[in-house]
């Protein structure tokens, strides 16, 4: 029995803790952060207990430790006490140090903006919506700031980030607290020293990345994700999808129509209708469509065309994969199709087997994976649940880069190199072979894309699908020809390249001079696979380029916006390809426009000539070209004459433009433009020289290939173009 003191002096225990434990619930907690260095200028801190499914747990790819180190090291860019991890309510709450001036970039793909301080970002997997508010087809909690540090949070959950916005009442700026009634000077968005991020979990990893360039904490966080990815050469020429009830034999007679008209083709899209029923899908070929789908591939693989593939992730009931694949699907589905947990290994065991017995082995050279984004309706909800026990909203953070995990796995087994589409990516996606597109066609927001894929690890293509006039038809060629994947996209429209006969030769002109220019962008891969940096970037990660965003004072409405928020312009409609090439495009219902050229000397890419210094030009380069400049000494391998398919094999003419006065030093990658025989050291880099020789003329030079690497040019000359 126990002893009735002891058993009410119990109870008033019991009752105080229950009285105090909401207290003791509630109560902040801030957490020190212990900053280790994981590889050269990388450093990582955990406050709390960081979740075990986070976004490099997924992707699972290898730092490229090496290279980091050849980089340098340097010491912690942010000052350790400014950086504050508090958990509360369940969540993890952090706060960064912002400087005055300071520009932040990346924090998903974004569309309309390049600089991301002012914003107020919930970062959610979905298929971009017309709004930058983080809802995007590559949430990467990654920024980078012009002080050139970056700074990753290894989440897989949706996190809101305060970019500059959330005024704290200790901030290092003194609070200035104005009158609105009658002080002019009076602004809707005061001074904020910090960016604050809050997490939805009770301990995160957090990252951060020293440069000292912008330019080098990106291609250090694109290392840490394994370095970029180097596609097939093949990936690089031209792309077109085919209309989606196409059947093997009008497939093959556009490939004939694509030779009539002397336009380059290197990869063929099949859209939906190449499966027996698609949303949901069976990854069955259609046998009305494609009644001998290895002869049909084979057909096109003597043409020089590689195949790629359509699908979405949701499985058709009518599959013969539901039979062995259903144990491993979610609670919910969607399009009335079973939605695969490829958080299990079972799941990419059993899809993996089926694409490549059905797909891989007849000689699919990739695929287009689209629907793993979003929109909320077309997506599973946060109640799905999985059977891997990953929580639904994790799983759309990471379900693109599983499924870009399996598919690029399969064809490593091979040791063939796939180049492909995705509508859905995430940190640790940058050395996966997949460039992302979507729906939102707007041209001029595909660039601001482009530009800024190049600050997360991601490659965007502003791909073409139809136009309302001849001029915006070749201007958006004009684009994705110097895009990551130059591609259109005939799924709806049964466009084709020669659909506005009165641009056919210029539309032509540019895909040739993509084929032409393969050398030179290949090499620009190689660097985003070798050193982090990425192929197409912003002007803002030029190293030692400034351009602080003009600040355009807000109107005030009284129905609209009463608080006369004030915008930035800035720059958003170019960029750069490689170190070399600064592309300037033109948009529908313009004839002119701003470039605005780096310091050093610019030079126009078709005639050599000087086109300004560290200055904003103004150009009017008519309809037929896109204006293109060139960096004074900068090196431009092209083939010699430009080829209609690319077999990666062949051995080409070189030609080495020369632009501007100023010796220079380049390297061109090379390999076998198809397998992972790269990486065990198959590949050269050869360096090309221009300096003055004793008659004071510029003179070129190439070192020779080394005996036992890949040599896959019949021979070099050069062409200064400013002379
Ligand atoms: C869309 C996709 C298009 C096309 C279409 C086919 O979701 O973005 O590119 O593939 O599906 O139904």
């Amino acid at each position: 029995m126990i002893n009735p003191i002891k058993w009410i002096r119990l109870r008033r225990l019991v009752i105080l803790i229950l009285l105090v434990s909401p207290f003791i619930q509630t109560y902040a907690q801030d957490v020190p952060l212990h900053w280790t260095k994981k590889s050269a200028g990388v450093w990582a801190a955990e406050a709390g207990q960081p979740e075990k499914v986070n976004l490099t747990s997924v992707s699972q790819v290898t730092p490229k430790t090496e290279a980091l180190t050849a980089m340098g090291d340097l010491s912690f860019p942010l000052s350790e006490n400014e950086i504050k991890a508090t958990i509360f309510d369940g969540k993890t709450y952090l706060q960064l140090p912002l400087e005055v001036g300071e520009q932040i970039f990346g924090l998903g793909l974004n569309f309309k903006t390049v600089e991301q301080r002012g914003k107020i970002l919930r970062l959610h997997m979905d298929h971009y919506g017309g709004t930058d508010n983080g809802r995007s087809h590559a949430p990467v909690p990654f920024y980078v700031s012009s002080k050139g540090y970056g700074v990753f949070i290894n989440s897989a959950r949706y996190i809101d980030i305060w970019v500059g916005t959330a005024v704290s009442a200790t901030s290092k700026v003194p609070m200035d607290a104005r009158d609105r009634n009658t002080d002019k000077s009076w602004s809707a968005q005061p001074y904020s020293d910090n960016i604050s991020v809050l997490i939805p979990a009770q301990g995160v990893e957090i990252l951060v990345f020293g440069g000292p360039t912008p330019l080098d904490a990106v291609s250090r966080f694109n290392l840490f994700n394994g370095g970029g990815t180097l596609p097939p050469k093949w990936g690089l020429g031209f792309w077109h999808r085919t209309p989606t009830l196409y059947s093997d034999s009008l497939v093959l007679n556009e490939v004939k129509e694509f030779k009539q008209h002397q336009f380059p083709l290197s990869v063929i899209g099949l859209e939906p209708g190449w499966q027996s029923k698609s949303y949901p899908c069976t990854y069955e070929w259609d046998k009305g469509r494609f009644p001998n789908p290895a002869k049909f591939m084979a057909q096109l693989k003597d043409q020089g065309v590689q195949t790629n593939l359509w699908m979405n992730p949701y499985i058709s009931p009518e599959s013969e994969l539901i039979k062995k694949l259903k144990p491993f699907t979610a609670s919910h589905t969607v399009w009335n199709g079973f939605i695969p947990d490829y958080g299990l290994p079972q799941t990419n065991k059993i899809i993996g087997d089926h694409l490549k017995q059905h797909e891989l082995d007849l000689g699919v050279s990739g695929f287009k994976m689209d629907e793993n984004d979003g929109f909320d309706n077309w997506l599973w909800s946060d109640v799905t649940r999985f059977p891997s026990g990953i929580p639904a909203e994790q799983m759309r953070q990471l379900y693109g880069v599983m499924m870009q995990k399996m598919t690029t796995q399969l064809y490593r087994e091979q040791n063939r190199r796939t180049y492909g589409l995705v509508r859905a990516s995430n940190a640790g996606g940058s050395s996966y072979p997949y460039v992302i597109y979507n729906d939102y066609y707007s041209h001029r927001d595909f660039i601001t894309a482009l530009i800024n894929s190049s600050f997360i690890g991601v490659l965007w293509t502003p791909e073409v699908r139809s136009s309302p006039t001849a001029e915006e038809w070749l201007r958006r060629m004009q684009t994705v020809c110097f895009s990551p994947l130059a591609m259109l996209n005939a799924w709806s429209d049964g466009t084709k390249p020669w659909s506005f006969p009165e641009v056919e030769k210029q539309v032509a002109d540019v895909a040739k001079l993509r084929m032409q220019l393969i050398p030179y962008i290949y090499t620009c891969f190689a660097e985003y696979s070798f050193y982090g940096r990425p192929p197409m970037r912003a002007m803002n990660l030029l190293p030692g380029f400034y351009s602080a965003p003009e600040i355009v004072a807000g109107k005030l409405s009284s129905t609209d916006n009463p608080y006369a928020k004030a915008t930035r312009k800035e720059i958003k409609d170019q960029f750069m390809v490689g170190d070399n090439l600064l592309i300037a495009p033109l948009f529908a219902g313009e004839t002119e426009r701003k470039v605005v050229l780096p310091k050093g000397r610019w030079y126009d890419f078709y005639t050599g000539q000087l086109a300004g210094e560290g200055e904003v030009i103004k150009v009017a380069p008519g309809l037929d070209k896109i204006p293109v400049y060139v960096r004074d000494g900068g090196i431009i391998p092209m083939y010699e004459t430009p080829q209609l398919s690319l077999k990666s094999q062949e051995k080409r003419d070189l030609i080495i433009r020369f632009y501007g006065k100023k010796e220079a030093v380049y390297k061109l990658y090379d390999d076998d433009g198809e397998t992972f025989d790269y990486e065990k050291g198959a590949y050269s880099w050869r360096e090309i020289r221009v300096a003055s020789a004793k008659d004071g003329k510029l003179k070129g030079s190439i070192s020779k290939a080394e005996k036992t690497k890949p040599d896959n040019f019949a021979s070099v000359k050069f062409q200064f173009m400013s002379e």
